[in-house]
């Protein structure tokens, strides 16, 4: 019901985007971080995927995957990338649109450096988005580099890092009766944060 009044709503995106966010974060939900991650290439085709949401301030909202993957082409060819969330317990859904980068090689090391073993292991086995013969290559791959690695964690390989999306939009969705839902767009104009609402 937040956004039935603009008044109840933060004037700057990113900290209404924490509001809501919080809530979610304290439900600790299995992959309560989710989000859909769509792009395209120079082709103009849309594809959208699932990734996790690692931070996220004001430079931007970061995730992390393989930069040789359909995705990472996706991105080399065309910045442009949508995020949505949508957290159907609150009846909420946020798009997210902008620019994105990679982030420095400091913050993938940093990042790359929490995960589990399995979890960089599974960096370095697995080319993501490549065709493989079967699953067995797979496993093979990787039982290689756990020997590789048994008694030393692997650093980052290169070809593995994050991605921070800029944006330039946010829209805050929020369910109403008889389909009379809430919109709320915000849009980046000459450095403000311009709002509106749009029909549902
Ligand atoms: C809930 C969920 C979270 C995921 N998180 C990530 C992630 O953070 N990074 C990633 O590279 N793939 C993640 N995946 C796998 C992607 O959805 C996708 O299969 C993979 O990144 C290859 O996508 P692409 O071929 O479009 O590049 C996740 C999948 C699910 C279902």
């Amino acid at each position: 019901m937040e956004l039935r009044n603009i008044s109840n709503t933060k004037k700057d995106p990113f900290n209404q985007f924490s509001l809501w966010y919080n809530i979610i974060r304290k439900e600790n939900r299995d992959n309560y971080n989710g989000l859909a991650l769509s792009t395209a290439g120079v082709d103009g085709r849309v594809s959208s995927r699932m990734v996790l949401l690692k931070k996220y301030d004001k430079k931007g909202f970061v995730f992390f995957t393989n930069y040789g993957s359909r995705k990472g082409l996706h991105l080399s060819q065309n910045p442009y990338a949508s995020m949505l969330f949508y957290w159907p317990e609150h009846g909420r859904q946020v798009r997210i649109e902008g620019r994105t980068e990679k982030v420095s090689k400091k913050e993938s090391d940093e990042y790359f450096n929490t995960r589990i073993q399995g979890h960089k292991l599974n960096a370095l086995a697995s080319d993501q988005s490549t065709e493989i013969p079967d699953r067995q290559y797979l496993l093979d791959r990787y039982n290689e580099m756990a020997s590789m690695y048994h008694d030393t964690p692997p650093t980052r390989p290169d070809h593995w890092g994050g991605y921070r999306l800029v944006p330039d939009l946010f829209e805050f969705w929020e369910e109403g009766e008889n389909r009379l839902h809430d919109r709320l767009e915000y849009r980046l104009l000459n450095g403000r944060w311009v709002i509106r609402r749009l029909a549902p």
